[in-house]
């Protein structure tokens, strides 16, 4: 999974490593990995959330035929080791690193380190009713910023990138209702 040094070592992301890429890359460019599908099902308790009150935070989970669009970035031989020990702390929080193969939106599939936060892992959540992960969204926040935060600027990053997601799509409009004045007045 480590760079050999010759070949150049991708890191695809399809959460805040797409909108917050604080780590050097020599390019990057939109991406699909295949078979996987983006869920709010990982906790939260350094980010977005605490341990007391933890935030929701997107992983992949299996999902064969699904298409999970995202970013990929193409790092520095030179540096790639120091941006992942960097990328491991900023994702310790039960996230780890997968080797896949994403397929760039020239065609060309490269393979690329992805952070996954495995099912049963010590910050896991998994699934709950619809509401129920809006209203946590809603409630959340940790150093970070604000849980709501995070999945606005997931929604317009994919947006931006013409990657629909219905999970985060429907996510962002009932996070908006539950978040107006009116709905808390
Ligand atoms: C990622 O963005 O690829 C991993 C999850 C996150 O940091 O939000």
């Amino acid at each position: 999974m480590m760079s050999n040094g010759a070949t150049p070592l991708w890191l695809f992301g399809y959460g805040s490593l797409i909108w917050r890429p604080d780590f050097e890359y020599v390019e990057r460019a939109p991406a699909t990995l295949s078979d996987y599908a983006r869920r709010f099902w990982q906790g939260s308790h350094d980010h977005r959330g605490t341990p007391q009150a933890p935030g929701r935070v997107v992983t992949l989970i299996d999902a064969p035929g699904a298409q999970c669009g995202g970013m990929a970035y193409r790092m520095d031989p030179a540096t790639t080791e120091r941006v992942l020990r960097r990328l491991d702390h900023r994702e310790k929080n039960g996230y780890e690193r997968l080797d896949a193969s994403v397929a760039l939106r020239s065609g060309r599939c490269v393979h690329a380190v992805v952070y996954r936060a495995m099912p049963g892992n010590f910050a896991w959540l998994g699934d709950a009713e619809h509401r129920q992960l809006a209203q946590q969204i809603a409630d959340s926040s940790g150093p970070s910023g604000s849980n709501r935060d995070y999945l606005y600027e997931l929604d317009a990053a994919l947006s931006a990138l013409e990657a629909n997601d219905p999970h985060v799509s429907a996510l962002t409009a009932t996070v908006r209702q539950l978040s107006a004045p009116e709905a808390t007045a």
